[in-house]
């Protein structure tokens, strides 16, 4: 059965000192929360700069992400950091296509195709983002949005790199907004990429599909958002700064599944 997860995205967010702060302190807490490993997940996503030195105090029970990678394997694009590079530094996760790439960096469906083709090749588990900015959510074009981001990126895969996939469907107008979808808002949407995964690939795939929800997720919504059959955790932004929201968020992920 597909995986729960919760994943703190950092944003560019703590310096090295208090983001390895932060780590420890998640870490410990993780550590003295009894879970069922195979089941649930926690993942973190810190700047580049950290992810090295938090690969080294963050518990084991807790995987290491990149908010992004190049869209080139190597070579001669000075400040780009490539998955290889990712990878080398100990992390295993690489967060793609956040809504704030995709709008100040201009990353586009092709574009996203090669980094998570790089992503792939690198043993990076990419956590792929969609979701649908407020005027398209207002004209309820919400379905056709993450439809066409899915199939112009994650369905260019063959099953098996498909597989490896971890979805975040993150509504644009919900995040850092503190206007989080409701729950029947987030669960209609995810039961629809869980059906055009099943279209696609079959329902056993489609089952076995990790969709995280993101925005505004935290402590005080997040029994209504996890309690809904096809929402498998969260990707977490701001509350993912505080050790005792983030993990409370995966108690509350445990005890709402
Ligand atoms: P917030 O939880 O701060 O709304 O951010 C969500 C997000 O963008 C996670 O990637």
């Amino acid at each position: 059965m597909r995986k729960k997860i919760i994943a703190g995205n950092w944003k560019m967010n703590t310096d090295l000192n208090s983001g390895l702060e932060l780590a420890k302190n998640v870490s410990q807490k993780v550590d003295e929360f009894a879970f069922n490993s195979d089941e649930f997940g926690m993942i973190v996503s810190p700047p580049f700069t950290h992810i090295h030195a938090i690969g080294n105090v963050l518990s084991s029970k807790i995987g290491l992400s990149s908010q992004n990678v190049a869209e080139w394997s190597n070579g001669a694009y000075t400040g780009e950091i490539s998955a290889q590079m990712v990878k080398s530094i100990g992390a295993n996760y690489a967060i793609l296509g956040h809504s704030e790439r995709r709008s100040y960096f201009g990353e586009d469906n092709q574009v996203l195709f090669t980094k998570l083709k790089l992503t792939l090749e690198n043993n990076l588990t990419p956590i792929f983002c969609i979701g649908e900015v407020l005027e398209e959510r207002e004209e309820n074009k919400q379905f056709d949005v993450v439809k066409s981001q899915i199939d112009e990126v994650l369905f260019k895969l063959d099953v098996v790199d498909f597989k490896k996939v971890i979805i975040a469907y993150e509504p644009v107008w919900a995040i850092g907004t503190g206007k989080t979808a409701s729950p029947e808002q987030a669960q209609e949407i995810h039961a629809y990429i869980r059906k055009i995964v099943a279209d696609k690939f079959g329902a056993n795939v489609a089952d076995n599909t990790t969709v995280l929800y993101g925005g505004s997720c935290k402590p005080s919504n997040a029994d209504g958002l996890f309690s809904q059959p096809d929402i498998d955790g969260g990707l977490i932004g701001g509350a993912a700064l505080n050790a005792d929201d983030f993990v409370q968020l995966l108690k509350q992920l445990v005890a709402n599944k």
